[in-house]
């Protein structure tokens, strides 16, 4: 990290120079310090603690929940660790989503109590709030100290919002089911002037997706419909919390995304974007290289680097070119073999090109025959080199041959090659077995 700013997207290291371990991260501003919690897994794990005056050098605070807080810790799964101050009681609150370390199934919330922002938690109990499924999970306090938990509920199906009682420390109400079966997860929540917006991720896994937000005047009264925030993979990250940067020239938003790297969980980073605002009910994401943050005005500075490069997104797999095959595998931010470029020969038609090698995507021998295999083959000029595209929704497009006329499709699961069969006219957006997104690299 340079000096003043974030690089997105890369390892951040602490002020000793070790790796920041925190995702799935709340944060909580003190005593003129950003606290951050997150997930620890290096080694054990833990939920470890950071303090920032910048929100740029983090200086490590403290193992605040370790195996040894509590038996029920050992083994667990703690993710998405959220604290706020509970003013009448004096009490730093933390709840996060428990599982038992083997499974998902538990579905569970814990609780955690400290006299200090950083010291060692207490731990309190693992629950299903009102007896319902709880998995990926927020904290808010609201300007009148009321407090919410939101927690993803029924296989995720429903996302809850939870009125927790005075102490913080217990749910009151279930206060609202927002979108029911439309699994949404990641929430992150927010007020700006008279609006809450709460910021969610589609359910997808550690593989990214198209964030959305939504807004409301109360956070349990009506809220809008659904808007996409950033790109069909919200530039790679999954929401984990919107800090508020009070400054003396502006409120700044920041959005605090996790790049999870699903083939590689210690190769996943963090990501901080500034919020913009284009109306009082509309939030707008995009993408930057580096951010610089001047907390004492609240103002931000960010710096685009542009890349040409992308990855081909297909069920949640990623297109893998390696000599002449391709295959799809898991997604990995360490693997240059999932890099292509694509080289536009019309507004809807392009050669796609695989970036290591040179290479270009086309049907085996440039055969028209079904069930041909898609391998990577010398630049020609011809047409089976090139491929139109059919916009399917959600940013998703078929691939269609413009020699053979058929359509790339994934036929079977993860390191599997891929074949060309009849164009499948219906449109079923990301999990169309033919559907393939084009995504933009952001570095
Ligand atoms: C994500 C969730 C993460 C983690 C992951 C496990 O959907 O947001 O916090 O639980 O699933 O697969």
């Amino acid at each position: 990290m340079t000096a003043n700013r974030v690089i997105n997207g890369t390892k951040w290291l602490d002020t000793d120079g070790r790796v920041i371990s925190a995702h799935g991260g709340g944060f909580l501003q003190e005593n003129g310090y950003f606290y951050w919690f997150g997930e620890n897994r290096h080694g054990e794990k833990l939920i470890s603690c950071y303090r920032s005056k910048n929100l740029v050098d983090w200086e490590f605070c403290n193992d605040v929940v370790t195996m040894d807080t509590h038996p029920e810790l050992n083994p667990s799964n703690t993710e998405r660790p959220k604290v706020i101050f509970n003013d009448n009681t004096g009490q730093y609150i933390m709840w996060l989503h428990w599982e038992n370390g083997i499974h998902y199934g538990e579905a569970r919330c814990a609780v955690l109590v400290s006299d200090t922002v950083d010291g060692d938690y207490t731990y309190l109990r693992s629950f299903r709030p009102l007896g319902h499924m709880s998995r990926d999970c927020t904290l808010f306090k609201d300007e009148d100290g009321t407090a919410y938990f939101l927690s993803a509920a029924r296989e995720n199906a429903d996302l809850h919002v939870y009125r927790l009682t005075d102490d913080y420390l217990d749910i009151a109400a279930l206060e609202k089911i927002l979108w029911p079966g439309q699994k949404r997860e990641a929430p992150a929540l927010m007020k700006r002037g008279q609006y809450y917006f709460l910021v969610t991720s589609g359910c997808t896994g550690w593989e990214p997706n198209q964030g959305k937000y939504a807004y409301a005047t109360s956070i349990t009264g009506e809220w809008s419909e659904m808007f996409d925030l950033g790109t069909p993979t919200t530039f790679d990250t999954q929401p984990t919390f919107i800090i508020p940067i009070h400054g003396t020239t502006k409120t700044t938003y920041l959005y605090v995304g996790d790049r999870w790297d699903p083939s590689d969980y210690h190769n996943s980073t963090y990501v901080f974007l500034p919020l913009e605002f284009p109306t009082d009910t509309s939030m707008r994401l995009n993408w930057a290289s580096t951010v610089r943050i001047e907390i004492e005005t609240g103002v931000v500075e960010a710096d685009v680097r542009e890349s040409d490069l992308y990855r081909l997104q297909i069920n949640m797999l990623y297109l893998r070119g390696e000599g002449d095959q391709v295959k799809a595998s898991r997604l990995s931010y360490a693997d240059k073999n999932q890099l292509w470029e694509v080289e536009y020969t019309s507004p809807v038609t392009a050669r796609i090109k695989h970036h290591l090698t040179g290479r270009y995507l086309q049907p085996k021998d440039g055969s028209p025959a079904d069930e041909s295999e898609i391998v990577l083959g010398d630049a020609v000029d011809h047409p089976m080199q090139e491929w139109s595209m059919v916009d399917t929704g959600q940013g998703y497009v078929k691939l269609r041959n413009c020699h053979s006329g058929k359509a790339m499709k994934l036929v079977r699961g993860s390191n599997e090659p891929l074949f060309q069969a009849e164009m499948d006219p219906r449109k079923h957006g990301r999990w169309d077995e033919q559907a393939f997104l084009l995504a933009k690299v952001f570095e």
